[in-house]
């Protein structure tokens, strides 16, 4: 009796792909990421790892969030989470910018980078240069003892597990879960937002876990939309608000390991030069989830469907009747709070990037050209 048996198959737990099984893992990495950090009774949230006095939190003018690729992108979803839930302002930096742009940094200025690995280059260099400024820094990473969360002042580790996948996908997911619980720590201090609410958000997190499961049972119609995507040398990504930066990472996933070149795009700048590319036949990916832009997202969808482009929408679950008339394909994902979509919307879009890339006959955990981690600038 003989079984084939190495170590990489084994760790791969059954899966074609560790990007395929760190995607599957994310209902337990989000579980995993609140697990200790909402009190008992559903209703704070206890960080304990973060060092700040009330009167520093309170210091806090403005926040400036750094960080690349993908971790920047869960950045981009962190600012409207902090801006909308402690109305704190929020700048958004890509790292390898960061440092070079002579960013404005003062001692009440509080610097969170963002680093699945906490060992990237830019990134690294964009928190020393932070600190040397005086900033107090706080880490998102999911390594301990990186030299991300070695150098940082406050460090939130996201409990992802090893993401061994070059395309980063239960990281970012966790990352967005880390700014979820940051949003709402910094808003019962600032009292920006009452217990009452606060709780009501928590509910709909835990809910998240067992949302995301349900996504993951269809993954046979993304497979199919992928297949298709897969024909095609160029698509778009269109969004607004947090579906714009969800819109920038589905389009990062998709070319990153299937080569297919996409463009994301705020939906309403489509008409400010985007929209002359549209064409007839051209796949558009539209996020539809924020019910405050629904009507305005809507009518962008119209504009590149009246010039022929194949439309799939990612709506909100009981929207199928409304949409349906203007886009060519659906995919719904649970009901939850607008700003907690991102943690469900961006599901769909890694599983397309995953099979359009398997489709293409790809090297799906390691593409070309790329490393999982950037230590060099
Ligand atoms: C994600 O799919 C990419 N491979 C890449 O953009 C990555 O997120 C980026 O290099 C940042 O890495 P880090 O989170 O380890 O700092």
């Amino acid at each position: 009796f003989h079984v084939d048996w190495d170590l990489v198959t084994a760790e791969k737990a059954g899966f074609d792909h560790f990007m395929l099984k760190e995607i599957y893992e994310q209902p337990k990495a989000y579980r995993d990421t609140m697990m200790g950090r909402i009190s008992e009774d559903g209703r704070r949230v206890a960080l304990k790892e973060i060092g700040m006095t009330l009167e520093e939190i309170r210091g806090i003018r403005k926040v400036q969030i750094v960080a690349c690729g993908t971790a920047f992108h869960a950045g981009l979803v962190g600012k409207t989470v902090i801006e909308d839930l402690a109305r704190i302002p929020v700048e958004t930096d890509v790292a390898s910018e960061y440092r070079y742009r002579s960013p404005i940094i003062t001692p009440d200025t509080l610097v969170i980078v963002v680093s699945q690995s906490g060992e990237t280059a830019d990134t690294l260099a964009a928190l020393r240069e932070a600190k040397r400024n005086g900033a107090r820094v706080m880490a998102i990473t999911n390594v301990v003892g990186s030299s991300v969360a070695r150098e940082a002042d406050d460090v939130i580790i996201t409990q992802a597990g090893p993401e061994i996948a070059v395309a980063s996908t239960k990281a970012y997911t966790s990352q967005l879960i880390a700014f979820y619980l940051l949003g709402l720590y910094l808003a019962e201090k600032l009292e920006t937002r009452d217990e009452k609410w606060i709780a009501n958000v928590l509910t709909s997190m835990n809910q998240l876990p067992e949302q995301v499961e349900s996504i993951l049972d269809q993954a046979n119609v993304l497979k199919q939309v992928a297949e298709s995507i897969s024909k095609h040398s160029n698509l778009f990504f269109i969004g607004r608000g947090v579906d714009f930066a969800v819109a920038q990472e589905g389009s990062l996933k998709l070319k990153e390991i299937s080569y297919i070149h996409s463009e994301a795009y705020a939906a309403g700048e489509l008409k400010h030069g985007t929209l002359a590319l549209i064409e007839d036949g051209i796949p558009v990916i539209a996020l539809i989830t924020q019910e405050q832009l629904y009507e305005k997202t809507l009518s962008n969808i119209k504009e590149v469907k009246a010039r022929g482009a194949h439309v799939l929408a990612v709506i909100n679950a009981g929207h199928e009747g409304e949409v349906s008339k203007s886009v060519d394909e659906m995919f719904a994902i649970p009901r939850t709070l607008p700003l907690l979509a991102p943690a469900l919307s961006v599901v769909p879009l890694q599983l397309i990037a995953y099979y359009a890339s398997l489709a293409l006959g790809h090297d799906v955990d390691k593409p070309r050209n790329l490393a999982k981690s950037v230590t060099v600038e």
